[in-house]
């Protein structure tokens, strides 16, 4: 049970002042009859709520796939950069945060939510939720590269990096899988092997593909599949 005004607010209606003014002009019904109290309790789970004649469902959490572009910060805030989270103002939701973070010059897969659950088991070290990332570099990555990284590597932390695993797409691009997330972890293992990244794009995490009809800085909201298969942890 929750709050009337509080269900209003994050079914995105409107702010809380304004949705007491919308219950005052008598655009809300609860299960057919007008209710006006913003302190009224409804059922989320039975209760029909609807605005100006309209439904809404309700939706504690929701899930966004953005295609993250270059110059933007995988922040909530920042003082001098645009963030991921301001990409998505337009969805309403003023809760949502990035799962994880890619670097202001990284491309690509971002999830963002407001399930923070969902986002603790993403992250957790303990999980290895496997990240897929497409890789270009400064010079020819070999097969001997791909051995060392598959062996795990030494980029400067208490323990080498976790098996990871490459394909070859041509003499300066892979595509690399990694199981952890550690601070600039691909720029970082390719400077182990001597390389240098010039280009990077998240391609996946877990069992969640970007979307590659979005263009760069588009979102759309994950479908119903899609947030199973992320719950279920088919990582
Ligand atoms: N590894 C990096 O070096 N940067 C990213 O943005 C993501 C993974």
């Amino acid at each position: 049970m929750l709050r009337l005004d509080k269900f209003l607010c994050e079914m995105n209606i409107g702010s809380r002042s304004q949705v007491k003014t919308y219950l005052k002009q008598g655009f809300v019904t609860v299960n057919g009859k007008p209710v006006t109290k913003p302190e009224t309790k409804v059922d989320e789970n039975k209760d029909t709520v609807a605005f100006k004649g309209k439904p809404c469902v309700y939706r504690r959490y929701v899930y966004y796939m953005l295609n993250k572009p270059q110059g933007v910060v995988s922040a909530t805030q920042d003082n001098e950069c645009a963030t991921v989270t301001e990409l998505l103002k337009d969805t309403g939701y003023k809760d949502l945060f990035p799962v994880g973070r890619l670097d202001k010059d990284t491309e690509g897969l971002l999830l963002m939510t407001n399930d923070g659950e969902l986002a603790h088991d993403l992250l957790s070290p303990k999980k290895h939720v496997k990240k897929v990332y497409y890789v270009e570099l400064d010079k020819p990555f070999t097969h001997q590269d791909a051995f060392r990284l598959k062996e795990g590597i030494d980029i400067g932390e208490c323990k080498k990096t976790l098996p990871a695993s490459v394909e070859l797409i041509t003499e300066n691009s892979i595509y690399l899988t990694i199981t952890e997330g550690k601070f600039h972890q691909v720029k970082r293992m390719m400077n182990a092997v001597g390389n240098h990244v010039t280009y990077l794009k998240r391609i996946s995490m877990g069992s969640l593909q970007l979307d590659e009809t979005l263009g760069k800085g588009d979102y759309r909201e994950l479908t119903e599949e899609e947030i199973e298969n992320l719950k279920q942890r088919e990582l």
